[in-house]
């Protein structure tokens, strides 16, 4: 029985001495150098290349990297044992720093005092007006940063595929509520979890529902986003702003016109970072569990896909 760690373009030596720590006696191994796949019982994975995971004839579960789940279900490859993803206070506290740090960037207006001083330009303004927000994706992190901006004082609605009920959160639900929810909000919150379902979901005729002169926050992920629809809907003035952390393709290429749109400020996925210190804690849990044949906590459920 062993543990192999799938996590691409990352060092993972920390990572694995501090799971190590948590389960001595157990071989753990980073990919690709795994001495005995048929040992390997159980995969700490993210972003696995395709099909890597056909090496392992023993698996037993899965153990995601990181909350988001869409780049592991893609894999051709996928074995049928069951997948868990990181649910953890940690992460949902760097996403909801990040969010307010974004929200107080605009209504501080720190974005045209930027562009005012490159031209030296002394000119002061009152804040901007951000009262609604609206959140789109009501799971784990899209309910706290609803919860979190309601608790501060904003008026919150929230929009999933599937009805919720959120106390102080006008929940919408279902495409045909998509309007709706967003008609009013100065700041849409993209929190959604990437499916066949949400893929290109913000595309123009979505973003033309959005409130004129909105700001667009997608921390979820980049697919979801039509990229040319929001420079148009960015262009035209129907949009005020994006800020955007995750793209389609990461790192985001060279050409890509986000880089030098004036209407958006980019971040390179750092919105929320799983800190392996905790993440460990969990990693371990499950692992446990799978040898005692538990089910594992925080499981994914594969059809759904989130
Ligand atoms: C980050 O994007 C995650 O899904 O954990």
């Amino acid at each position: 029985m062993s543990i192999a760690l799938l996590i691409p373009d990352r060092k993972l030596d920390q990572l694995q001495q501090k799971l190590q720590q948590q389960l001595p006696g157990v071989t753990i191994e980073i990919w690709p150098e795994i001495s005995k796949p048929e040992a390997v019982d159980f995969a700490v994975v993210w972003r696995q290349p395709a099909n890597s995971l056909t090496a392992f004839p023993k698996l037993k579960a899965l153990q995601s990297f990181g909350a988001g789940v869409d780049s592991i279900l893609s894999d051709p490859g996928l074995p049928d044992v069951p997948l868990a993803r990181i649910v953890d206070p940690d992460l949902t506290r760097s996403m909801l720093n990040y969010l307010h740090g974004v929200l107080l960037h605009y209504q501080l207006r720190f974005d045209q005092f930027a562009m005012q001083q490159q031209k030296q330009q002394w000119k002061a303004r009152s804040p901007r007006k951000i009262q609604q927000l609206c959140v789109l994706g009501l799971g784990e992190l899209g309910k706290a940063a609803a919860l979190y901006f309601q608790a501060l004082g904003y008026q919150l609605s929230g929009w999933s595929a599937s009805p919720k009920q959120i106390v102080g959160v006008a929940c919408y639900a279902g495409l045909n509520e998509f309007a709706k929810a967003v008609a009013e909000a100065d700041v849409v919150i993209c929190l959604l979890p990437l499916t066949a379902q949400t893929e290109n979901l913000l595309n123009d005729q979505r973003l033309s529902q959005f409130k004129p002169g909105a700001i667009l926050v997608n921390v979820a992920r980049g697919a979801i986003v039509d990229d040319l629809a929001l420079l148009q809907n960015l262009d035209s003035g129907q949009l005020g702003a994006a800020c955007l952390d995750v793209f389609r393709t990461e790192p985001l290429p060279a050409e890509h016109p986000f880089w030098q749109h004036s209407a958006v400020l980019l971040t390179p996925h750092i919105s929320a970072v799983t800190n392996a210190d905790t993440a460990v804690l969990q990693i371990a849990e499950n692992y446990r569990r799978v040898q005692a044949a538990l089910p594992m906590f925080n499981l994914v459920d594969k059809q759904r896909g989130y």
